[in-house]
């Protein structure tokens, strides 16, 4: 599973159903994803769970009540609404449901869903016979025309004993649609472009100096780049990785042409990621032909490569540029002297020991440096890393545009 985009607001409505024990795990789960949670409840909702079972595990106070004064001062509904990026209604009840799709504003939950501009995504949870009424199959289908997204339901053994649709989905596939829906598309519109894996310098037409990168990184920073809604050049070094589909893939070789790929789609991005392992030096002469083992010494002489983030950094309009570093000794300190030297706004650094080495493995740990905070992204395989980078460096390079 893909994780959950990290810091995400998720309102968390609950209406009166059995399913509304899910609800606590649902809210346990997603908070351990790194999404925010605000819960607000329906007042049948609290018949089948404790609002205070709920504070506890998101770690705020519930909202229950439209007219009160005292909540309204602080976040009342318009700013529930408007701080939520996704409103999320689990278990979603028939009579919510009806009056959704009616328009209604007669409790807190119905009035924050119609002031809100996030999109809304529904969990519906009741009995069989009531999913199937045509009233409810008419509400359904308004709602859905009204954009709002429906998960589930299940189909199976209700609470009730009854067997049949209307089953509120278990918590881990609620999470994985609300993913898949994407429905927070942060990158949306913005275009990004990421280096990725080795490159290779020739020696002869056999042989080259290269370095352990798989690309596994870069590949999934540039998944993790689509699925938040960016249009993605993908720049890869030699790797057998298949690209994600939707990708702009280019190949290329050496450092060289990397930078000529770099130089064709980069002026017109919006954000660079410089992943790739780049050679710094390359054989100062490529032989024709292979070199034969007659001599009993042979002198290679490299000379330095460009420095792609380097050139990047140094157009007039530059983009939004984010580089990478393996460091072996003081991490921290030598990547914030490569943000500083390479004019970047971000550098995502990881510590390369003999115990822990990212080439070619699924995991990787990073920390990422900005020119105002250090942020421990932690220890993670490398798609939910790729995932909880994209976050950082979207937030922080909108960010950069309200300053
Ligand atoms: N990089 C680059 N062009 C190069 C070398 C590196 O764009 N010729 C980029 C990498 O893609 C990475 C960042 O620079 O995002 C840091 O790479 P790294 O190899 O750690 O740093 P170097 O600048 O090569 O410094 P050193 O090898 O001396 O640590």
């Amino acid at each position: 599973m893909m994780p959950f985009p990290a810091g995400q607001h998720i309102l968390l409505g609950i209406t009166g159903g059995v399913a509304a024990y899910k609800s606590a795990d649902l809210v346990r789960r997603l908070s351990s994803q790194g999404a925010e949670i605000q819960v607000v409840m329906t007042e049948a909702a609290k018949a089948f769970i404790s609002p205070l079972t709920l504070q506890a595990l998101s770690g705020r106070p519930v909202r229950d009540t439209l007219l009160d004064t005292e909540a309204e001062s602080g976040m009342g509904h318009i700013d529930l609404g408007r701080w939520a990026d996704t409103l999320l209604v689990a278990p979603a009840s028939a009579d919510f449901i009806a009056k959704l799709a009616g328009g209604l504003a007669s409790d807190l939950l119905t009035t924050v869903c119609l002031a809100t501009a996030a999109p809304v995504v529904i969990a519906p949870a009741m009995n069989q016979a009531m999913w199937l009424k045509p009233a409810t199959q008419r509400n359904i289908q308004t709602l859905a025309a009204d954009g709002v997204h429906l998960i589930g339901p299940d189909s199976g053994e209700q609470a009730c004993g009854d067997i049949g649709p209307g089953r509120m989905l278990e918590t881990w596939d609620i999470i994985s649609e609300l993913e898949s829906l994407n429905v927070k598309k942060s990158l949306a519109g913005i275009k990004v472009t990421v280096t990725a894996g080795p490159t290779w310098e020739a020696l002869d037409p056999v042989r080259g100096l290269s370095n352990h990168s798989s690309g596994k990184m870069g590949y999934a920073v540039a998944e993790a780049a689509l699925k938040a809604g960016a249009e993605v050049n993908l720049i890869s070094g030699p790797t057998t990785l298949s690209p994600p589909r939707d990708v702009v893939l280019h190949h290329v070789r050496s450092a060289d042409e990397m930078l000529n790929a770099v130089k064709r789609v980069a002026t017109d991005c919006d954000i660079f990621i410089g992943v790739a392992a780049v050679a710094d030096y390359r054989p100062s002469q490529i032989e024709m032909s292979k070199i034969k083992k007659d001599a009993k010494h042979v002198t290679l002489e490299l000379i330095r490569n460009p420095d792609i983030l380097s050139w990047v950094t140094s157009q007039e309009t530059k983009p939004f540029t984010v580089g990478f570093a393996a460091e072996t000794d003081n991490p921290l300190e030598h990547a914030r002297q490569k943000l500083e030297k390479k004019s970047l706004d971000i550098i995502a650094v990881n510590h390369v020991s003999a115990d822990h080495s990212p080439f070619g493995s699924d995991e990787n740990q990073l920390v990422v440096i900005t020119p105002d905070e250090d942020i421990d992204l932690g220890r993670h395989p490398k798609t939910r890393l790729a995932s909880t980078l994209i976050d950082t460096i979207s937030k922080k390079f909108h960010e950069s545009y309200k300053t």
